[in-house]
């Protein structure tokens, strides 16, 4: 179990006014009344997909970090030049409605908000068996990765440490990163960490949208919930230290 010393409750509340979590995202949907023409083309999944730049999509991301967070970082990094190459329905969608994803959702630490990001661009580009599989191997290498691995261009900060997280969970992954950095949720580290890891999200999902698109993308990883007969990451032991119970007595 993580220890929770470097971050206490006050800091935790103080950071979170700092950055600016609150019920301000939603105000973008209120613009999206399409037209129903095109609210029929946009009704149609899978959209039509081109093949993205990984470079150009982390670079998208890694700014929109800093525009609206992670989830929006990550959608827009993937959209933003689908708007541009392939126009409508990309661009009825108002990006900024993503923005509630930040810091796994509102603050609450759970989903990482780029996987959700990952998750809702993956929605509308690839069809639902294929998507579903590559959103596991998604949580899966953002579990298994040492993050963040994206060198900005022009870093806001400097970041020298990367954590495995073993868990897609905003919580662990940020409070992995915090104790090793000895960085707080407020610090500029911590903002660019997460930043870069924006980056690398969107641009891993770029790449395996990219073997989608060209038939290479094969996976045989199965769902935890396949596995374990409860919805769940594979980390059972650092939230079940002692034991892990079974799912029916
Ligand atoms: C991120 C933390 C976390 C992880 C990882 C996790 N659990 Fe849990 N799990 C919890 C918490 C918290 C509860 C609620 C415990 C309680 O109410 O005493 C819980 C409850 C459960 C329950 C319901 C029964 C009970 O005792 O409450 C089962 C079954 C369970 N977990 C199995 C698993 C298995 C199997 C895994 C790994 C595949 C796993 N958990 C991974 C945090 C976690």
């Amino acid at each position: 179990m993580i220890k929770e010393k470097k971050l206490s409750r006050r800091d935790l509340i103080l950071d979170a006014g700092k950055v600016g979590i609150g019920a301000v995202g939603a105000a973008g949907l209120l613009n999206f009344i399409p037209k129903p023409a095109m609210a029929k083309e946009a009704q149609q999944l899978p959209w039509p997909y081109e093949k993205l730049d990984p470079e150009e999509v982390g670079k998208i991301a890694y700014d929109g970090w800093y525009k609206a967070f992670c989830s929006y970082g990550v959608a827009t990094g993937l959209l933003t030049p689908l708007q541009k190459k392939i126009g409508e329905p990309y661009t009825l969608l108002p990006i900024e409605g993503l923005r509630l994803g930040e810091g796994g959702l509102v603050g609450w630490g759970t989903l990482c908000g780029s996987l959700l990001g990952a998750t809702v661009a993956v929605g509308f580009i690839a069809p639902y068996d294929a998507g579903k599989q590559i959103m596991n191997e998604m949580l899966q290498w953002y579990s298994d990765t040492q993050l963040p691995i994206y060198k900005p261009a022009n870093p806001k900060a400097t970041v020298a440490v990367q954590t495995t997280s073993n868990s897609p969970l905003c919580h662990l992954s940020v409070g992995k990163w915090c104790q090793k950095a000895g960085k707080s949720l407020g610090s500029p580290e911590r903002k660019d960490r997460c930043a870069r890891l924006t980056a690398d999200v969107a641009m891993k999902t770029a790449m395996l949208l990219n073997d989608w698109k060209d038939g290479k993308f094969k996976s045989t990883l199965k769902h935890p919930s396949a596995i374990y007969g409860i919805t769940a990451q594979h980390n059972c032991n650092e939230c079940h230290p002692n034991k892990i119970p079974d799912v029916i007595k």
